[in-house]
């Protein structure tokens, strides 16, 4: 499935003319969640000014209805049956993850001298001294949290500031949530209101970076929100219409708007393919505090539309234009590789 991607790669694309390569992954968020989706009190303008510029993609499903199998799919161009991750999720306990031998877009990139990095949720496994973490599967970087950030006890947590706690439980029994940076712990448990300003600040200074020693790049940012519990930091804290579910989809779209900002200080907005979707449908047994699915039927754990059917973005000025299409969570790199074959 990633042979459209991997037959205009191995043309040789010459490397002062590899693209930049942005994969903003969101979670749980539902079709009918971003305002350019049509949502009347999401503020999302980053993504609408995406969309707007871009390409809307009314048609784009995710390969599973959560979370591992969707992920797995999205970075191997495979179906998760044929991977092994399927049909569940990973949980901190789980010995498995995403096979070394599988091969992820990051690994494909790397072998074209793309320098990657990863940021926010990976759920493809831990595994007994991190083995199976992103810098096992092609990326040179990670900074996250190995699973979804429910799954450790969280009612002591902090979701927004100043100290509104998070709401309900989380997973009780299990360690509290680490964030990772490379295979290493360097927050225990995660705080929440300060997690997407670090994102944001390691998004743009990738960027920077790798422009300024001419490499080409690869981000894939795989957002928390709007996963529950839902949180955000200072900036984003009671700023939307739509309660905890807004200011997390709020937070979000910020760091879309930050991404943005350091590709044209970089000088490089027109040199660089941004994708955005979901890894699957909204949590609707969350009601208010889960996402939308629009006019589609059911959510997230679903087969149904609700569930596999995603709002999805593809963005590069100049290159593609305004339109609408069809795809999967399995071609993510699709879209990538209709604008290599160029
Ligand atoms: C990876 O290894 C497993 C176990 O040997 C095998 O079943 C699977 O087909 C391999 N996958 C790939 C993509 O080679
Ligand atoms: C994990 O690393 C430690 C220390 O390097 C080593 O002793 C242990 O055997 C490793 N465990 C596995 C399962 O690789
Ligand atoms: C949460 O705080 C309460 C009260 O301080 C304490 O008894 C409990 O052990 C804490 N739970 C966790 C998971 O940290
Ligand atoms: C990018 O392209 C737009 C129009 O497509 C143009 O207005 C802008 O100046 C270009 N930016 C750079 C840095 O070349």
């Amino acid at each position: 499935m990633l042979s459209p991607l991997l037959l205009t790669l191995s043309l040789g694309v010459a490397a002062s003319s590899s693209p930049g390569l942005v994969l903003l992954l969101a979670d749980d968020l539902g079709y009918g969640d971003p305002g350019c989706f049509g949502h009347p009190s999401s503020r999302t303008p980053n993504l609408d000014r995406l969309a707007a510029e871009g390409r809307r993609f009314s048609d784009f499903y995710s390969a599973a209805s959560v979370c591992s199998p969707s992920r797995a799919a999205l970075l191997t161009g495979r179906y998760p049956t044929r991977s092994g991750v399927y049909p569940g999720v990973f949980y901190p306990g789980s010995r498995g993850g995403l096979p070394l031998n599988e091969t992820t877009i990051a690994e494909l990139l790397k072998q074209q001298g793309y320098v990657t990095a990863m940021l926010g949720k990976w759920h493809l496994g831990y595994g007994a001294n991190g083995s199976f973490l992103p810098t096992h599967q092609g990326f040179d970087q990670f900074l996250g949290v190995p699973y979804s950030h429910d799954q450790g006890p969280c009612q002591n947590l902090t979701c927004f500031p100043p100290d509104t706690k998070c709401y309900g439980e989380c997973d009780q029994g299990v360690v509290l949530l680490p964030l990772l940076k490379n295979n290493k712990i360097i927050q225990q448990p995660v705080n929440f209101p300060k997690l997407t300003p670090l994102y944001d600040h390691f998004a743009r200074d990738f960027i920077l970076r790798a422009t300024k020693q001419h490499k080409p790049f690869f981000l894939y940012y795989a957002s928390h929100h709007t996963h529950y519990p839902q949180f955000a930091s200072a900036d984003f804290t009671g700023k939307s219409k739509r309660g905890p579910v807004g200011d997390a989809l709020m937070e979000f779209d910020g760091s879309v708007g930050v991404i943005m900002q350091a590709l044209q200080d970089a000088g490089v907005e027109n040199n660089t393919l941004i994708f955005f979707t979901s890894d699957n449908g909204p949590e609707l047994m969350r009601r208010s505090r889960g996402g939308n699915a629009g006019l589609l039927k059911c959510g997230k754990g679903t087969t149904y539309e609700g569930g596999m059917r995603e709002p999805a973005i593809a963005h590069w000025p100049g290159q593609i234009t305004p339109d609408k299409n069809i795809g999967t969570g399995r071609d993510t790199l699709s879209p990538f590789a209709i604008v290599f074959d160029h």
